[in-house]
Order: structure tokens, then C-alpha cells, then sequence
């Protein structure tokens, strides 16, 4: 019996030993405030998270400015110059190129769509300068209908011509004018507008000869003057604008750069090299 007795006592002392090992553990797991370093952990991963977040926002911005100056640079040192330190325009097919006395052509340049509009020409059949880029040749059919709506007659004079015809008309105007009169009407070659393809003289069939300032004086050159833009021209070498352009007014040389431009350097009464920022000191 007391055998029974002591085996009963000992098993009660493990009993009440094993039950608070229990309750020892579940008090292990429970309290939250066990459970918060890890969140706290967490927490902390996140603010790093957060910060990194933040990094990455300012990185891009860092990239960004650092990239802008890398491509002003690119700019600035990608512009080619002859030898004569000209210009050559990196976009001669673009229908906005400016090209004028500081900025030419590459060499050998050649429009790639040549056409002739479907207008009164001066030259002869087959003469390339009654050529124009395509977009250009659409253009001044538009604007020969308009004026011939209005009862205006309107001649195609002098469009496309290669480096090679450019050089013999300056090198003639030279020779007959001197050079500082050649310069002011005459465009050494591969600085004509005409070699661009975008360029066309216009004058009135009464007096296809007058090529000269006084054609803003006929009803065609006044028509010009002020309609030309709705057709996408522009009047290239305004009047008061020599110091601009580089050459004297010229009232019959349409360049071609679109409508919406055209609209807006009409509007705004500028020079493509206003327009464009691109004056010359
Ligand atoms: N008459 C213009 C300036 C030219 O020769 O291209
Ligand atoms: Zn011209």
C-alpha cells in the first residue's frame, strides 16, 4: 500500500512538473511583445526598403541630368564644319534644314525625290530646274491654283539646282557683278536653298524677266507676299531682313517648309534663322 502510495506521490510530483513545462511554454509563445522585434525587424527591412525606394527615385534624376549634358555635349561636339568652318547640316532632307552663308550641304548632296509640278515653267522641258521635291512640287501646284483662282498668272522660274549649276550662276554673277554684289544675291554653292530642292523663284508671266524687288510691286509679287504661307511657302529673304539672311530681298524666292511653319513665320513676320534661334553674331 505505502509501495502504492510513494508511486502515486512520485507520478503527481511529474505531473505538476510537466504541467508547468506546458504552461512555461505557452507563456513562451504568447506575450506579443516577443513576437514584435521580428515585425520591428521587418519594419526596419521595409524602412531600408523605403530608403532604397527613395535612392532609386534620386538616382534616375541624377541619370537624367547627367545624360541631358551628356547629349548637349554629344551636340555640340557632333557638329560637323568644313574646312572654312561652315556648318554642314546633319538633316539636308529634313523639309525645315536651314541652310544658308554659315550652314551648307554635305558634300554631293542631291534631293531623293525630284518631281515637276504640274505648273507654267520659263525653262524648257527636261531642264532640271523645273524640278522640286515631291512634297514641295505638290505645294506649288496648290498655290498656282490659288492664284489662278484669283485671276493671277504665275510662272515657275528657276527651281532645283546641283552644286555644279549653283557654281556656275556665282561664279557668272562674280565674274559680271564682283564678288560683293554676287554675295548678296547669289549663293555660293552648297549654300543654295536651290540645291535643297525646297526652293522655287515665281514670277509673273507678263514679266517673266523681273526677278528683281521691283516684282513685289505686280499683283502677282503683292499675292505672294501675302498668300504664299497658305500653300506652305515662305518668303525666304525678306525685306529688312538682309542683315539676317545674308541677302538682299527677294520677293520671288519661295522656300518650301510646310504649312503649319509657314503660317507661324508669316504670323510672327520672322526669318527662318529667327525662328529657328540660329542667329549668327
Ligand atoms: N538667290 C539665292 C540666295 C540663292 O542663290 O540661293
Ligand atoms: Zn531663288
Amino acid at each position: 500500500m505505502s509501495f502504492i502510495y510513494k508511486k502515486c506521490a512520485v507520478l503527481s510530483i511529474l505531473l505538476v512538473f510537466m504541467l508547468v513545462g506546458c504552461e512555461l511554454n505557452i507563456e513562451n509563445t504568447s506575450p506579443s511583445e516577443e513576437v514584435k522585434p521580428s515585425e520591428n525587424h521587418e519594419e526596419q527591412h521595409s524602412e531600408d526598403k523605403e530608403t532604397e525606394i527613395d535612392q532609386s527615385k534620386q538616382e534616375p534624376d541624377v541619370d537624367k541630368e547627367t545624360n541631358q549634358e551628356k547629349d548637349r555635349e554629344a551636340i555640340e561636339t557632333s557638329v560637323q564644319r568644313d574646312k572654312d568652318g561652315l556648318i554642314i547640316v546633319p538633316d539636308p532632307e529634313s523639309i525645315t534644314v536651314v541652310v544658308n552663308k554659315q550652314r551648307r550641304l554635305p558634300d554631293g548632296y542631291e534631293p531623293p525625290d525630284l518631281v515637276e509640278p504640274n505648273v507654267d515653267f520659263y525653262a524648257g522641258e527636261g531642264d532640271p530646274k523645273r524640278k522640286l521635291r515631291k512634297e514641295a512640287a505638290d505645294a506649288l501646284e496648290e498655290l498656282f491654283a490659288m492664284a489662278e483662282a484669283e485671276g493671277l498668272e504665275l510662272v515657275a522660274v528657276s527651281g532645283y539646282r546641283s552644286y555644279e549649276r549653283q557654281e556656275i550662276i556665282y561664279q557668272n554673277n562674280v565674274d559680271t557683278n564682283g564678288e560683293e554684289h554676287a554675295n548678296q544675291y547669289s549663293a555660293k554653292p552648297g549654300t543654295s536653298e536651290h540645291q535643297t530642292g525646297l526652293a522655287m523663284d515665281v514670277a509673273s508671266s507678263q514679266l517673266v524677266s523681273v526677278l528683281e524687288p521691283s516684282f513685289i510691286e505686280t499683283s502677282e509679287g503683292q499675292w505672294l507676299h501675302d498668300n504664299a504661307h497658305r500653300a506652305g511657302f515662305i518668303i525666304r529673304y525678306p525685306d529688312g531682313k538682309e542683315d539676317i539672311t545674308g541677302y538682299s530681298y527677294e520677293p520671288w524666292h519661295l522656300r518650301y517648309v510646310g504649312k503649319e511653319l509657314a503660317a507661324e513665320i508669316y504670323d510672327q513676320q520672322v526669318t527662318l534663322e529667327e525662328f529657328f534661334g540660329l542667329l549668327t553674331e
